[in-house]
């Protein structure tokens, strides 16, 4: 159902701030601020939090969801695997189909574990198979360390040296954005050499959004295996994975999913791929068949889903989070939060365009469906000072070498009172 604020448009923008107010009444998703405990400083300076790129806030329900698993673990002790109000046993369970919906999967695909970079590694294993003259693996120049060090320590341990095998894709000489162009052809020149692709669903430091079908059909044309970090994307932008036909993907949980620091991550293997249990994999007892686990044999049977790629029983006390932020996510629905992402992130961009002339280069996308919620900003000069200034200002905000500022208004709790008075400290931190 299309909301009033769905018919705001870029040409209805006004500078004002009673408009920011206005478009705060409009605003579908208001009632769900009140659901976080948002760190917006106190009366004297309130503060505009807008990292949700970086650590989500926290949903008001993990403190007291959390305690109901204390009191369990309390009272029950090891029969709460079987007896606590939600049994520890079947408890992961009860995150799969929310995530599912999150990402645009089937429940059979999902599966909530480990770290981004610990996923990464383990569908590495299973998708990264060197063999013959196939033993490349892709990814973009500007991939955030950790995937390119997951990548190399990988093609490393096959007895392949990194430097040869490991190709990353540059943006063109003085661009920022990563033309997804450039990638169909690097995958048509590496041709039956291309092994893998590992690509950004948003890319960390500039903002662009990547469609994850066309990169697929790249890959898959030249038979290679296709995976995506979503680290920024998911719950952040409308993620359809099925659709998209890649074959796996990652994410954590800290940033735009507010699950806490350090939060259990996410994984994606397309269904295809989880009911083929002759894959490789490094295997643990929880990725075997559920109802052959607790016969102790010695004999992995892989559960013919993602679930297959678990190793260790799940650490409840850390999934809480994660499922307290999914509930919410289910009552706001990715699409109407995206709704109203695409208006919030315009108005910000509407109201610090001209400021930013001269002074700071917007490398985000301007196309809605090629950016998710952040604007990065690159300042010409200054750019630590700049950062400070907006701080000093009370905005939020991160910073990342070489001098690019990361504003993120998330739809779940932040207003566009907010985007207003971070765009009035953006304005000044231009002329400081
Ligand atoms: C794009 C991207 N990939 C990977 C990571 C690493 O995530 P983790 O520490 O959960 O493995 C991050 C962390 O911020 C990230 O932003």
């Amino acid at each position: 159902m299309p909301t009033a604020l769905d018919r705001v448009q870029v040409s209805h923008f006004v500078a004002e701030e009673s408009f920011a107010r206005h478009l705060d009444d409009l605003d579908p998703c208001s009632a769900f601020r009140s659901r976080f405990a948002v760190p917006c400083g106190n009366a004297a300076q309130p503060n505009v939090y807008f990292v949700g790129n970086s650590l989500g806030a926290m949903p008001l329900a993990t403190r007291t969801m959390l305690m109901e698993e204390l009191d369990d673990w309390s009272t029950l002790g090891v029969e709460g695997h079987f007896h606590a109000k939600r049994p520890w046993y079947s408890w992961h369970e009860q995150v799969r189909e929310p995530l599912a919906r999150l990402v645009g999967a089937k429940p059979s695909e999902v599966v909530a574990m480990n770290s981004l970079t610990t996923n990464l590694h383990l569908m590495l294993t299973t998708f990264y198979r060197p063999e013959g003259n196939r033993t490349k693996i892709l990814i973009e120049k500007g991939a955030f360390p950790s995937d390119i060090f997951a990548l190399r320590s990988h093609v490393a341990a096959r007895g392949l040296d990194p430097d040869v095998h490991v190709i990353e894709i540059a943006a063109r000489v003085d661009e920022w954005l990563l033309d997804e162009t450039d990638i169909e052809a690097e995958c048509e020149r590496l041709g039956d050499t291309l092994a893998c692709a590992v690509l950004p669903g948003v890319q960390y430091r500039t903002g662009q959004a990547f469609d994850l079908a066309r990169l697929t059909r790249a890959v898959h044309a030249v038979g290679a295996t296709c995976g995506f970090d979503l680290a920024h994307a998911a719950g952040n932008i409308d993620v359809q994975l099925t659709a998209s036909m890649c074959d796996f993907a990652v994410w954590c949980s800290y940033k735009y999913l507010n699950a806490g620091a350090g939060a259990v991550g996410g994984c994606f293997v397309a269904e295809r791929h989880g009911r083929d249990t002759s894959l490789p994999r490094l295997a643990g007892w929880w990725g075997n068949d559920p109802t052959t686990r607790f016969q102790m044999s010695d004999r992995f049977i892989p559960v013919a889903s993602a679930d297959a790629w678990q190793l260790s029983n799940p650490p409840i006390l850390s999934l809480v989070p994660l499922l307290a932020s999914l509930q919410i996510f289910d009552e706001a629905t990715i699409p109407v939060l995206r709704r109203k992402s695409i208006v919030m992130t315009g108005y910000l961009e509407y109201l610090i365009r001209d400021a930013l002339r001269g002074h700071a280069e917007l490398l985000t996308p301007a196309s809605a469906s090629r950016r998710g919620c952040q604007l990065s900003l690159l300042f010409k000069d200054n750019a630590r000072a700049r950062f400070g200034a907006l701080t000093a200002a009370g905005i939020v905000c991160d910073y990342r070498e070489p001098g690019i500022v990361r504003l993120a208004p998330t739809p779940l709790y932040n207003t566009f009172h907010e985007v207003w008075r971070a765009a009035q400290a953006v304005k000044s931190a231009c002329v400081s």
